[in-house]
């Protein structure tokens, strides 16, 4: 122990005042410095355990009033991580593995005390190396906690943003872009120079790819496509995904509609949405699978691409987010990601179990 440590306090539960004697004298000789509590039976030992904390116990094996294993008993149930050393003129093999199993530390012999000071001086670091490593595992769990907490509030931060966004743009450019349509349009039937006429029409055409514009923003911030269900918003965005990119997308999904929360399903929409932007921009691929299914309390959503496959060094670039942001909105509704990989192609997997969710709304699709 190092210089200037404050004494290690000690509890001895032994009814023979001589033995105690000798155990401080062993331990003195030693250089250990001690604070001894000596206590000789059951009751005086269970107070001193509930007056203050002990660094370790020390006890003898044969008591009148109660056996060592009683003690042990008492202390785990009152200071569980304190170390518990038998320290006894006789303990057989079988006794001493006996308590040892029920959490003892160590066991000396009376006869042999030079033993004791290294016994308890190991169990004593043992056990402050793990109370320091609970401690440890306790503030790492929390902070896993808080980081799970707080994805799940930037999700949901995100997602209202988006909406509002999505909703400022409709109500503010939206109607202003229809305005200046319905002005324009006017111009162009009650011009009579052919040359504003023209002009008008060229604004006209710029004006409808703004509006377009516009829509396809608002939908990719806030797929109001999702207000019908994640059947349909899956649906949809597969064949505008086809349309788009003319790779083959197809879907399969063993129900019709399927009533689930909207975290759920807003984490459902961006997976599959992700994971075809990735097989847009990196797979090569000809076809899309989109296969959907929540019958065994899992929904399972798996994007499925036939296209050149990835590595793993492709999932720890630096600057990609996309994969590792799955991962996360997984996990913000107790869901997972897996991503699978073959010659054959790319498979993203999520899975949410919906073991507390009811959905009594679930059609499966006419046969
Ligand atoms: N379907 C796929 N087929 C082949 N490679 C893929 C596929 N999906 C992802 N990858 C590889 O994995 C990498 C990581 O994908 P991830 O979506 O995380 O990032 P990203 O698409 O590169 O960037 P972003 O952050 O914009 O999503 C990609 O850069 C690509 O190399
Ligand atoms: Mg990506």
């Amino acid at each position: 122990m190092p210089p200037g440590s404050p004494p290690f306090q000690i509890l001895h539960l032994e009814d023979n005042e001589v033995d105690h004697e000798l155990v401080l004298l062993a331990l003195q000789r030693d250089g250990l410095a001690v604070q001894a509590t000596w206590v000789d039976t059951r009751a005086a030992f269970t107070r001193a355990l509930e007056a203050q904390p002990y660094d370790a116990v020390l006890a003898d094996y044969n008591l009148p009033d109660c056996t060592a294993l009683d003690a042990l008993k008492l202390l785990k149930a009152r200071q569980p991580s304190t170390p518990f050393i038998i320290v006894s003129g006789a303990i057989g093999e079988t006794a001493a593995i006996a308590l040892l199993h029920e959490g003892g530390s160590d066991y000396v012999l009376k006869d042999g005390l030079h033993r004791l000071r290294p016994a308890l001086q190991r169990a004593i670091e043992a056990s402050q190396n793990l109370i320091a490593r609970e401690a440890a595992d306790t503030k790492l769990r929390e902070s896993q906690q808080r980081i799970a907490e707080l994805a799940r509030h930037l999700q949901t931060s995100i997602e209202a943003e988006r909406t509002a966004i999505a909703r400022e743009i409709h109500d503010e450019i939206g109607s202003v872009l229809t305005a200046l349509k319905f002005d324009v349009s006017w111009i162009s039937r009650h011009a009579t120079d052919e040359a504003v006429v023209n002009r008008a029409l060229d604004s006209l055409e710029t004006i409808d790819q703004a509006i377009q514009s516009t829509q396809r923003i608002m939908v990719n911030l806030r797929p109001a496509v999702l207000d019908q269900g994640l059947v349909h918003a899956i649906e949809w965005l597969a064949r505008s995904f086809e349309k788009r990119t003319g790779i083959k997308t197809v879907f399969h999904t063993t129900h019709e509609d399927i009533s689930l929360p909207d975290e759920v399903q807003q984490v459902a929409y961006r997976t599959a949405q992700e994971a075809l932007n990735n097989v847009f921009k990196h797979a090569h691929a000809t076809e899309v699978t989109i296969d959907m299914t929540p019958d065994t309390g899992v929904l399972s959503l798996e994007i499925a691409d036939n296209g050149k496959g990835l590595h793993d060094a492709d999932l720890a670039k630096p600057k990609s987010f996309g994969i590792r942001g799955l991962h996360e909105r997984a996990q913000t509704v107790g869901g997972w990601v897996d991503v699978s990989t073959s010659q054959q192609g790319t498979a993203v997997i999520l899975s949410v179990p919906l073991m507390n969710l009811e959905y009594p709304s679930m059609q499966r699709p006419p046969a």
